[in-house]
């Protein structure tokens, strides 16, 4: 038996783990609220996350998010699952519910939060939509986007072996595509999203010929740092509306911190200039 920590504790479990800005969120909330609690990075390795899950019945953590390399693993380890973590296969959210390790997905519910507080009345007449990538985040945005009435959702990826999954895992309103057919798919586009990690710090751009694309169509990234990627600032020159992905960081934290500490927190813009200042 672990012991109990003085105030009640969470944590994320990752490997790497340093960068993760997840502490500076929760710690953010509790103090807002005035809640004796923390929030711990745990650099947990492959190899060590199956027994580190395992024990996480026994305490001492109310429970925490996973992050990469780990969903997958928290997906096999979880008792019971919420439907969107069953649907996407992947946990990101662990908690305790009599003595049981259950896990949910928020990632859905984080790229929506994100998009309904930064593009109000966005998925007003949802459409056909285009999702470049087809990785761990790609489903969280597939089936969001699903969830909000879009379809046909195109599916582009380098790897079309991997679009086609998605296609089997999510059924016919996935179209998996190839990058070349991007020209012919962005004239009836509404939406526009990189689940790439093309654009993060230290890789190449995203360099996408958005002159097809309607004036009207909004471009989003999940990427956030840099906060304005290439791919968001090519967007933003021809004029159209654009969403940086912090947004979607934050909104996913807020159902955890409610699991955990019993409080539903907001997302605000002293939450994103405090993160903000730290990327
Ligand atoms: P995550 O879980 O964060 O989505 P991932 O599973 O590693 O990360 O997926 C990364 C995505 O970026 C994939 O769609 C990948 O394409 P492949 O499936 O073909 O690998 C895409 N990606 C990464 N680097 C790329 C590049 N240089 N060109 C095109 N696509 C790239």
């Amino acid at each position: 038996m672990s012991a109990e920590p003085a105030v009640p504790t969470a944590f994320v479990v990752g490997w790497p783990i340093a960068h993760s800005r997840s502490p500076i969120i929760h710690r953010h909330w509790l103090a807002e609220h005035g809640i004796a609690g923390d929030y711990l990075r745990l650099p947990v390795p492959p190899d060590e996350i199956g027994g580190f899950l395992r024990g996480l019945a026994e305490g001492p953590y109310r429970g925490g998010n996973v992050t990469v390399p780990h969903k997958e693993a928290a997906f096999a380890a979880a008792e019971r699952h919420d439907p969107v973590a069953t649907a996407l296969g992947a946990v990101n959210t662990l908690w305790l519910e009599d003595g049981r390790l259950i896990g949910g997905n928020t990632d859905v519910a984080g790229f929506l939060g994100n998009l309904d507080q930064q593009a109000p009345g966005w998925d007003a007449a949802p459409g056909p939509a285009v999702v470049l990538g087809a990785g761990g985040a790609a489903r969280a945005v597939i089936h969001g986007l699903i969830g909000r009435g879009f379809a046909p959702v195109f599916v582009v990826n380098r790897s079309r072996d991997r679009a086609e999954a998605l296609a089997e895992r999510f059924g016919p309103a996935v179209r998996p595509a190839g990058w070349e057919d991007l020209p012919g798919l962005l004239p009836g586009a509404r939406i526009l999203v990189n689940t790439t990690s093309l654009g993060m710090k230290g890789e190449p751009p995203l360099v996408v010929d958005l002159a097809p694309l309607g004036a009207d169509a909004l471009v989003t990234d999940i990427v956030y740092v840099p906060l304005e990627t290439p791919f968001l600032a090519a967007a933003r020159a021809t004029g159209r509306s654009t969403v940086d992905g912090l947004g979607m960081l934050l909104h996913q934290a807020v159902p955890g911190f409610e699991r955990w500490f019993g409080v539903r927190p907001t997302v605000t813009p002293a939450l994103r200039a405090l993160v903000l200042a730290d990327l």
